[in-house]
């Protein structure tokens, strides 16, 4: 704490002299999570908040691909990211090119991209989709058959959830297609009464394990509304952390995978990005409008 806390108080302060609001994902450290953050969430809840706010800049604490959809959502704001290095492993599996080249192979069927994605790619797209409604998206486009990309894992779980045909891609989360299934299988032998909850960007036989699937955000209101006894998070460190502090009485295992990119966002570079008001994240208006189509169309479901 001595060492946060002039941090902690620097970014506050700052953030109303720019009129600034920071998004921070659930897998940010539990001092930009519970001290600087105004928003905290998985990527629909952030992009959903990114539509709403009326502060002049953002400052996005996340990876790359979240800064980008803040800056689709919001082409006439300063879009700020701490460190530009924060990439995804989801993100860089796929270019806008391969879309294309899966439309050619695939006439007619409609393309759902998760949010783990370029701006370039998700302006290929007919719709976005994110872990918290990737079902009801695929659902909602009322056809037989759907890619959805770059996730393969994802995908295998959307598919074990709907009668929709499932056409997918070859990407994979480099923090939850390490996770396997003996690991999990110990954990319910030394403790039978442990209630296992995985992200569904873990691979099927992991998820198989697993007593519920869902987002983060999900993930979170689990632990929060059941109070399990014990529980094992089967997703990114930081994401048990955070809720710990919310649900106290709940004895918390953490088969713990971190994300390299989530962590290269601390409270002195944000500090810095509020004083230089950079890494200005930018998206080619032309690729933004289309992407906004897409994520737009994603936002508005009723569902
Ligand atoms: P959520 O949308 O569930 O927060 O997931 C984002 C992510 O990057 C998970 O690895
Ligand atoms: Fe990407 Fe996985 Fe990190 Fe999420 S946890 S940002 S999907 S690499």
């Amino acid at each position: 704490w001595p060492f946060f806390a002039p941090y902690v108080k620097a970014i506050n302060e700052l953030k109303k002299v720019r009129n600034a609001v920071i998004l921070a994902h659930n897998y940010q450290t539990p001092e930009i999570y519970n001290c600087v953050a105004d928003v905290v969430g998985d990527s629909f809840a952030l992009a959903r908040e990114a539509t709403k706010t009326d502060a002049d800049v953002i400052v996005q604490c996340g990876v790359h691909f979240m800064a980008e959809t803040s800056k689709i959502l919001n082409p006439d704001k300063t879009v700020l990211i701490p460190d530009s290095r924060a990439g995804c492993s989801l993100a860089t599996s796929i270019t806008a090119e391969d879309v294309r080249e899966l439309r050619r192979k695939h006439p007619g069927v409609p393309v759902a991209v998760y949010v783990n994605t370029t701006a370039e790619v998700k302006a290929e797209s007919d719709i976005c989709l994110t872990s918290g409604n990737a079902v009801q998206v695929v659902e909602s486009l009322g056809v037989p058959e759907v890619m959805v990309l770059p996730d393969q894992y994802l995908a295998m779980w959307i598919a074990s959830q709907t009668k929709v045909k499932i056409i997918s891609w070859h990407g994979a989360c480099e923090v939850h297609e390490r996770f396997t299934a003996e690991e999990l299988r110990a954990y319910r032998e030394a403790d039978p009464e442990v209630t296992i909850l995985a992200h569904p960007e873990c691979p099927p036989d992991v998820i198989a394990e697993a007593d519920f699937t869902g987002s983060t955000a999900k993930l979170a209101d689990y632990v929060k509304l059941k109070k399990p006894k014990k529980v094992v998070m089967v997703t990114e460190c930081s994401m048990a952390d955070n809720i710990m502090s919310e649900a106290p009485d709940v004895e918390f295992v953490k088969p713990c995978n971190l994300c390299p990119h989530m962590k290269r966002i601390t409270l002195p570079n944000i500090l810095e990005s509020l004083v230089h008001m950079r890494e200005e994240v930018l998206v080619d208006p032309m690729i933004a409008d289309r992407a906004r189509a897409s994520v737009e169309r994603m936002v508005n479901l009723k569902i």
